[in-house]
């Protein structure tokens, strides 16, 4: 599937990312680096950094970052193969049939797995389903929701029988082992009760991704009862911010719109009376990256949440986050009912497809749901309002639509154009101030949970090990790839050390181009982009580092005390960690 990792390095080594990145985007020079506005989310002042000397980019705004390839994945929509391809005849490299690293290999291959595994699982649930004794309850729900045996068939919905152990037994019975049955997140371990899934007694609707291979399930208990869905957890395949319910079907679809609803019986009831562009987020609330997602294939957006609070509510955070994007999403009123599963069955396609044709401007929705949050007899709360109403149209990029929004609701609303005008220039002066002071506080590590810190933790240390040379060879005795307990992290300090061991200078775009996964790439990219505060003193540094080294390591301590520390015969062990912890904090550090 993929090439040689040598070639691949190759080739970024001669596409230069300044030149490659300046095909699709205009850079400008800005002392030792390249700057623009960063095509991946909208931003009135360049966050986008360029740097030819680490042949990197990395936007402060938004945290999108990587090498040549990963720019290709994520602007131009390729997948990894595809970028090295494209790339491959600028660079005058000659690729090829494609061949697989080691590395690479052994990924795909575990991910193959979980998917073949994921898919065994679905054909069981569905064999459940359909047989006449054992999924007759289930059925017998699906059908009471109004769905068609086609529908549960094209959706290939199944069954979890009662017993939470069966699926294990059938997917062992498979050759499966208990580790891959876990990373499925089908099953967990437990001291008391073994191998069980969670899933049992629920009706189960498989997620699919773009390809319409096996995600990971939603499992719906039938009638009350809680959780009411339970979903799968992420996994090495399953990632919830980057897929959508349904979306398999709806791009095949080719409709050029699509219907975002809220739950998974919204988008089959949909499909079933032939709006095969509705889709929904996966349990979590709707991302960015699920709308850049959307907006590849169509910018025509309807949202058909909940009509009660809780969906306006989500429904002002996706227009949001379209308009970022530059989609003005439009939003479907589905009142007097409560989604639009319900009102299909109660009104049907027609009048479905009338409220589509009604569907309001999310902008003036978003006003709308303001005033309704004020007395506008009140001046100060009708002050606020109007705003408000400043804050919207600052987000809009574009001087004529914002133009257009602003003449439009000034006239509507009895505001006067000038001052809201000037509201609005104020507002998105604001907005960019704010996000210049995101982007300085996620540079230095905002508050954040202990995880969190500990992440930053060994991102520094990575960090830090690239940035000065000769670092590694002062520390190298006490420090080892086991010792980040972030498996992506782990996976690099490998590369990386595997690199200055042989004293080659490590290259931070090469280590990059090893994951073939976008979002992999951008978070490994984010390593050696993450800017080390800005300590002056050599001093400083040289203590700050030793500070970094030693959190790492206590922490991999703790980690293999809670994995370890009950069993005697590691005691020896522990005394002999405990000891080389204690000497680390006694060494110098020389920069
Ligand atoms: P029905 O009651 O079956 O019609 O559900 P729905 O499709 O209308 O879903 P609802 O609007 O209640 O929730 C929307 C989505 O949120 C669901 O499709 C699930 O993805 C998710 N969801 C709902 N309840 C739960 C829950 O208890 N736990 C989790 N993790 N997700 C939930
Ligand atoms: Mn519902």
């Amino acid at each position: 599937m993929y090439y040689p990792d040598e070639l691949v390095e190759e080739i970024r080594s001669r596409c230069d990312i300044v030149d490659t990145l300046s095909q699709f985007i205009s850079l400008q020079k800005k002392g030792s680096n390249y700057v623009c506005c960063c095509p991946f989310h909208n931003e009135k002042t360049p966050s986008f950094h360029v740097s030819r000397n680490k042949q990197m980019y990395k936007c402060f705004g938004c945290g999108e970052g990587g090498n040549v390839f990963t720019f290709l994945q994520r602007y131009e929509n390729m997948t990894f193969p595809e970028a090295v391809e494209y790339l491959a005849p600028i660079a005058g490299v000659t690729l090829p049939e494609r061949d697989n690293s080691k590395e690479a290999k052994e990924r795909a291959g575990k991910r193959a797995k979980i998917f073949e595994l994921n898919k065994d699982a679905a054909n069981y649930f569905y064999r459940v389903l359909w047989d006449e004794n054992r999924g007759k309850l289930g059925m017998q729900y699906l059908k009471k929701r109004g769905l068609t045996e086609e529908t549960i068939k094209h959706f290939a919905l199944g069954f979890a029988p009662t017993d939470s152990r069966e699926i294990v037994r059938y997917l062992k019975s498979k050759g499966y082992s208990d580790e891959e049955i876990i990373e499925s997140g089908i099953a967990n371990f437990s001291e008391k009760y073994g191998m069980s899934s969670p899933f049992w007694n629920r009706v189960m609707f498989p997620i699919l991704d773009e390809q319409g291979k096996v995600l990971g399930f939603g499992g719906r208990v039938m009638g009350d009862g809680e959780p009411k869905y339970l979903n799968s957890p992420e996994t090495v395949v399953f990632n919830k911010r980057q897929n959508l319910f349904g979306f398999v079907f709806a791009k095949k679809a080719r409709k050029d719109r699509f219907i975002l609803c809220e739950g998974y019986m919204d988008v089959i009831s949909l499909h079933q009376a032939g709006f095969t562009e509705a889709v929904a987020a996966l349990g979590t609330a709707f991302t960015g990256e699920q709308a850049r997602l959307l907006k590849r294939y169509s910018g025509n957006i309807y949202l058909s949440f909940d009509s009660d609070g809780a969906g306006v509510k989500a429904a002002m955070r996706a227009i949001d986050m379209f308009r970022q994007r530059e989609i003005m999403a439009k939003v479907i009123n589905m009142k007097p009912y409560k989604d639009p599963d319900e009102f299909i069955k109660a009104l049907g396609a027609d009048e479905y497809e009338q409220r589509i044709a009604n569907a309001e401007d999310g902008f003036f929705f978003q006003v709308k749901t303001k005033e309704n949050e004020h007395n506008l007899n009140d001046y100060a709360e009708k002050t606020k309002f109007h705003h408000e109403i400043a804050e919207f149209l600052a987000t809009m990029d574009d001087p004529l639509l914002r133009d257009n929004y602003l003449e439009a609701v000034a006239r509507d609303k009895g505001i006067n154009k000038e001052h809201l005008r000037e509201a609005v220039a104020k507002e998105a002066l604001e907005l960019a101030n704010r996000q210049q002071r995101e982007e300085l506080r996620s540079a230095d590590g905002k508050k954040t949970s202990k995880e969190d810190h500990i992440r930053h933790t060994e991102q520094l240390l990575l960090t830090y090990l690239l940035e000065e040379d000769g670092l590694y060879a002062q520390i190298e005795q006490y420090l080892s790839d086991d010792d980040f307990t972030n498996e992506l992290y782990k996976n690099v300090a490998a590369m990386f050390f595997r690199e200055l061991k042989s004293g080659n200078k490590p290259n931070p775009a090469g280590i990059v181009s090893k994951f073939e996964d976008a979002n992999e790439q951008s978070e490994v990219s984010a390593l050696f982009t993450t800017r080390i505060e800005e300590l002056t003193d050599k001093k400083d540094r040289e203590k700050a580092f030793l500070d970094i080294l030693i959190k790492v390591k206590q922490n991999s301590f703790e980690k293999w005390k809670a994995e370890n520390g009950n069993d005697l015969s590691v005691l020896g062990e522990e005394i002999n960690r405990k000891k080389a912890l204690e000497e680390l904090k006694k060494i110098n550090i020389r920069l």
